[in-house]
């Protein structure tokens, strides 16, 4: 019996100091001065720093600009109440900043108070389920307005041809409405084919993306009036993927005509591409993507834009219809990639996604 009790101790024992080492959540213990006293694996990634140089390190010395700050810890200490925050951002001294959900809890140790921090980093998580949702948005947004636009068309297609036939009955003064109305009516196809957004498919062929960007490239090129540096940051090892070239390059040229547009004065576009390892796509994991990116130093997108950057008929422009990036991103889905864009004063970056082995590449 003496026997059982002496091995389930030991047992608990093992367990006790073997889990906190493979646990996933991150946990930091605090001395009753809040100085730390350990760190398990997870924690020391977390923070960037090891046990060694976190040791007797006080809490406040390694966080910045955090709810969890002294006050509150000594409170627990005293009140032996806990605490957990679900959505916490920790700034540290370097500026780096993480999101976090955090609970914090009192412990004795050798009969000292102690806190326990277990925190667990939902940065990902976040970026995701706000990715999903954007994209519920646009596409409710986008089916609006074709269904819009489609409803539009239909009688405006009867209306040119009523007047192209009263054009045939009028003398020549009085022509000059029937051409002013079929002018209009042909300004507004326009528009409405474009709020319809691309009507089809797209061809899908396996070739290199470097022959669309470098197009892209010649073509701003020669047309260059604001004398813009245009810079290149390719890598040649990406292999060769499926998709179609027309519609990745309408992408690419509405993306640098936009940035074209925005700049002024000593500017520069680079466009950049890369091979992307473990990216999240529509909510899935993609093992290799290629990865390219159109990057400004110009205003930056205006702040009252950035959320809804991508619905069709958001502009920051007076003379903008807002659906070049709309129609960048049905293409981009087209592919099953992904359109993103950071933007800050001086550094815009657009970044297209395009998995190595889509459903289409297979
Ligand atoms: N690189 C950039 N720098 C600053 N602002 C940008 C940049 N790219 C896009 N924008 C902003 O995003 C808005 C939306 O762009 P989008 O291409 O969808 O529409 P548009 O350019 O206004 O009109 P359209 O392309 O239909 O002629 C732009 O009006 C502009 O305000
Ligand atoms: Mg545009």
């Amino acid at each position: 019996m003496s026997d059982q009790v002496v091995d389930l101790k030991k047992i608990k024992l093992h367990y006790q100091q073997a889990l906190p080492n493979q646990m996933v959540t991150a946990v930091v213990v605090l001395d009753h001065e809040l100085g730390i006293c350990y760190v398990n694996p997870s924690a020391e990634a977390l923070l960037v720093k090891s046990l060694s140089k976190l040791y007797r390190l006080p809490i406040d010395q390694v966080f910045y600009n955090t709810p969890i700050n002294n006050d509150r810890l000594q409170q627990l200490l005293t009140t032996g109440q806990e605490f957990s925050d679900s959505d916490v951002t920790i700034e540290f001294f370097d500026h780096r900043k993480i999101t976090v959900e955090v609970t914090a809890s009192s412990v004795t140790f050798e009969q000292y108070p102690h806190i326990l921090l277990e925190f667990k980093q939902i940065d990902q998580q976040k970026q995701i389920s706000a990715e999903a949702f954007q994209q519920q948005q646009w596409e409710s947004a986008r089916d609006l307005i074709r269904g819009l636009a489609h409803e539009i068309k239909n009688p405006l297609g009867g209306l040119r041809g009523a007047a192209q036939l009263l054009d045939l009955e009028l003398n020549v003064e009085q022509k000059e409405y029937t051409a002013m109305i079929i002018e209009q009516a042909d300004r507004l196809t326009n528009l409405v084919d474009r709020l319809l957004g691309p009507n089809q498919l797209p061809v899908m062929k396996l070739q290199n993306i470097h022959v669309v960007i470098e197009k892209v490239f010649q073509l701003t090129q020669f047309d260059n009036p604001k004398n813009i540096t245009l810079a290149r940051d390719y890598d040649p090892s990406i292999p060769e993927i499926v998709f179609d070239q027309d519609k990745l390059q309408q992408t690419v040229i509405n993306i640098v005509h936009n940035a074209i547009q925005a700049l002024d004065g000593e500017s520069k576009i680079t466009l950049k591409t890369r091979a992307a390892s473990n990216k999240t796509i529509n909510g899935k994991r993609i093992k290799l993507c290629a990865e390219i990116s159109i990057i400004d130093n110009g205003p930056g997108i205006p702040d009252h834009i950035q959320r809804t950057l991508f619905y069709p008929m958001v502009s920051g422009r007076a003379s903008g219809t807002g659906l070049g990036l709309s129609i960048c991103q049905t293409i981009i889905h087209q592919h099953q990639g992904k359109l993103s864009c950071k933007s800050r004063p001086g550094h815009t970056e657009f970044t297209i996604l395009l998995p190595f082995n889509s459903e289409k590449n297979q």
